[in-house]
């Protein structure tokens, strides 16, 4: 199978954030080995597990951290991840139903690996980030 590799240009440089959306791609790659596996149900289960702590835990965190920095597009941001825990949700439910979504999992998440990761993330950093690179500290 295709195995998605962290490169460099999916870093914030925003540690916790990084760590968070390596979170994505690791389920990414399972849910590739789930595929070759016919949509594996026990790794299916992990995934949705998976993508639904991830949406609980890194949508939280990056939007404290935007809207603490002040960035404007907070709350299209915020409206991005809700689309996101609704599709997500409506997979899960086709998935509980007896379907097969997997295929349709993949096409979501790699697009939104490409557009909400390498694009609408991408544009708070230069917010939470100083001229330095480094963290703002609060207060
Ligand atoms: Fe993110
Ligand atoms: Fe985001």
């Amino acid at each position: 199978m295709i195995k998605l590799e962290w490169t460099e240009d999916f870093n914030t440089g925003i540690e916790l954030v990084d760590k968070q959306h390596q979170i994505l791609v690791r389920a990414i790659n399972l849910l590739g080995l789930a595929l070759e596996r016919g949509s594996d149900k026990e790794l299916m289960d992990a995934i949705f597990e998976t993508l639904a702590d991830y949406t609980a835990t890194h949508f939280a965190d990056e939007e404290k951290l935007f809207e603490a920095a002040g960035y404007p597009e907070s709350e299209a941001h915020k409206h991005a991840h809700k689309m996101f825990l609704q599709k997500v949700t409506e997979l899960k439910a086709q998935f509980d139903a007896g379907g097969d979504p997997a295929q349709e999992v993949m096409v979501f998440l790699i697009d939104w690996l490409k557009n909400h990761i390498l694009g609408t993330d991408r544009k708070y950093i230069p917010y939470v980030l100083g001229s330095n690179g480094q963290m703002r500290m609060a207060g």
